[in-house]
């Protein structure tokens, strides 16, 4: 059937498990990790994949011991400050999705320094979910729409669905044809729920770390071999 792919959406799990296995720290896992989404984002857009969106950091992830926070955090400044630029080199546009007043303010500044200086590029969207979580989404989309209703600026009619994905952080961005979680773990932990409606869902063992541009290409060959139905037969 070959139908094109626009959009992929990942959950980079495991690791954490890749490291415990080689008998490293947890945040090696990270570390390496980190270096796979730059791969993956060239590989997909090599693939004509429009748009990549990635789950960095949950809002649950805060939950984490300290250190392990604070070396996400860290690892996150020397990969906005350093890597991305091959992104951007690669005609990529970064944006990010999430709660960002939870950030701290060096990383806030460098992820608007990133969405304003990779604006033009159009070759294809990487989309950053960090300090994310669906259901806080979803919440602040209701508050928003109740908010203008209450306001007279939107009548309790004229909501429709369209309405909600045009007020959900990911507005103007198609929903993933494809989710992929890697490490064998098999849940949505808060990720896009109203965007991932009719996606097709792949869940490989394989630990992001290990994660390369050939099972990605794989995947893409399976979904295509698919059939889509939207509910209708
Ligand atoms: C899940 O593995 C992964 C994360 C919580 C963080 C993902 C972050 C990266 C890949 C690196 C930084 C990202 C960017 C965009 C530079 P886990 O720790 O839950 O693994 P485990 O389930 O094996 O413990």
């Amino acid at each position: 059937m070959n139908e094109p792919v626009k959009h992929i959406a990942i959950i980079m799990d495991g690791n954490g498990r890749w490291a415990t296995k080689r008998g490293l720290p947890r945040t090696a896992g990270h570390k390496r990790g980190a270096e796979v989404v730059i791969d993956i984002s060239k590989a997909a857009k090599e693939a004509g994949v429009k748009y990549l969106t990635l789950y960095a950091f949950s809002t649950e992830n805060w939950k984490r011991p300290k250190d392990e926070v604070d070396t996400l955090m860290n690892l996150l400044r020397q990969y906005l400050s350093e890597n991305f630029e091959e992104l951007n080199k690669n005609d990529i546009r970064i944006c990010f999705i999430g709660e960002r007043e939870m950030l701290a303010s060096d990383i806030i500044e460098k992820m608007q320094y990133l969405e304003e200086k990779t604006k033009n590029n159009s070759s294809a969207t990487l989309q950053i979910a960090l300090s994310y979580g669906s259901r806080a989404e979803i919440t602040n989309t209701v508050k928003k729409i109740a908010q203008k209703v209450k306001n007279g600026d939107m009548s309790l009619e004229s909501i429709d669905e369209k309405t909600i994905s045009d007020m959900l952080y990911t507005k103007g961005i198609p929903d993933p044809d494809i989710l992929i979680r890697t490490s064998g773990e098999q849940r949505l932990s808060n990720y896009l729920l109203w965007q991932l409606a009719y996606s097709e869902f792949f869940f490989t063992p394989t630990y992001w770390p290990d994660f390369t541009k050939e099972e990605l290409y794989e995947i893409i060959k399976t979904y295509q071999s698919r059939e889509r139905r939207y509910g209708k037969i």
